[in-house]
């Protein structure tokens, strides 16, 4: 069966002692939990020592460049992530999509990478509010799956694929989708994985969601059927909230 997962996404928020500050607080106030695995991706800055302190908190990178070294100013590599200790990779957030012009093409190569490189990728995908209005919320999801897992195998994909729904016009916003809508998107992303793969494939596979969520509302999510944990913002930033927000997961 899937596992249910509350994965926090740090963004460009906290310095490398912060970082290390909240991540053993978090380790200490989930210490009993279990059930759910939990994750953190903190800055690349804090990863070195993050790791050191993880404890149960499995750690993730929020990016990375798909090939191994080089002339890439500016960028880290799946080797230089597995070195440090780092278990998972955020790939294709609408952030990287909107702010730095990835594409699904592109993407795809950082998930083949992460997985040859034994790293398990987090990879998110959803559409922005015009394409909600315009009844295209399926169509872009539709790309989003299709071009990022292009090639990817079904055992690449049981072992060692995330996905992250996380609807642009919720994230950062403070909108929230309603348990609904996401479970909607959920449903439907579960269905493209059985025609694209199996029934096999798409029961195992983790669907997150994102956008927004909160301690107050995460319940009424993570209770949907489809929904299997979040991948959370801003209310991750805080151990406090974020370990009520993994409760909520249980
Ligand atoms: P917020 O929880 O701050 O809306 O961010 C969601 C997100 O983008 C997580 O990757």
């Amino acid at each position: 069966m899937r596992k249910m997962i509350a994965a926090g996404n740090w963004k460009m928020n906290k310095t490398n002692s912060e970082a290390v500050e909240i991540v053993s607080k978090l380790n200490e106030l989930i210490a009993d939990v279990k059930g759910v695995e939990v994750i953190i991706a903190p800055p690349f800055t804090a990863l070195s020592d993050v790791v050191k302190v993880a404890g149960k908190v499995k750690i993730a990178a929020q990016n990375m460049h798909w090939e191994e070294k080089g002339a890439f100013t500016g960028e880290i590599s799946p080797i230089m992530l597995k070195n440090l200790g780092v278990e998972y990779v955020i790939l294709g957030h609408s952030e990287r999509r909107a702010y730095f012009g990835e594409t699904n093409e592109l993407i795809n190569k950082k998930i083949k990478s992460a997985l040859a490189h034994d790293l398990k990728a987090i990879f998110c995908v959803g559409e922005k509010l015009e394409d909600r209005e315009r009844g295209n919320t399926e169509n872009v999801v539709e790309d989003h799956i299709k071009g990022g897992l292009e090639g990817i195998t079904k055992e690449e994909m049981m072992a060692n694929v995330i996905i992250g729904y996380e609807p642009v016009w919720a994230i950062g916003t403070g909108k929230t989708a309603t348990p609904e809508q996401a479970e909607e998107v959920h449903a439907f992303v579960r269905k493209l994985l059985t025609e694209m793969y199996d029934a096999e494939v798409a029961g195992n596979t983790t669907i997150l969601y994102g956008g927004s969520v909160k301690p107050a509302n995460s319940k009424a999510l993570f209770s949907k059927e489809n929904i299997d944990g979040g991948l959370v913002g801003g209310a991750s930033l805080k151990a406090d909230d974020f370990s009520i927000i993994v409760r909520n997961a249980l």
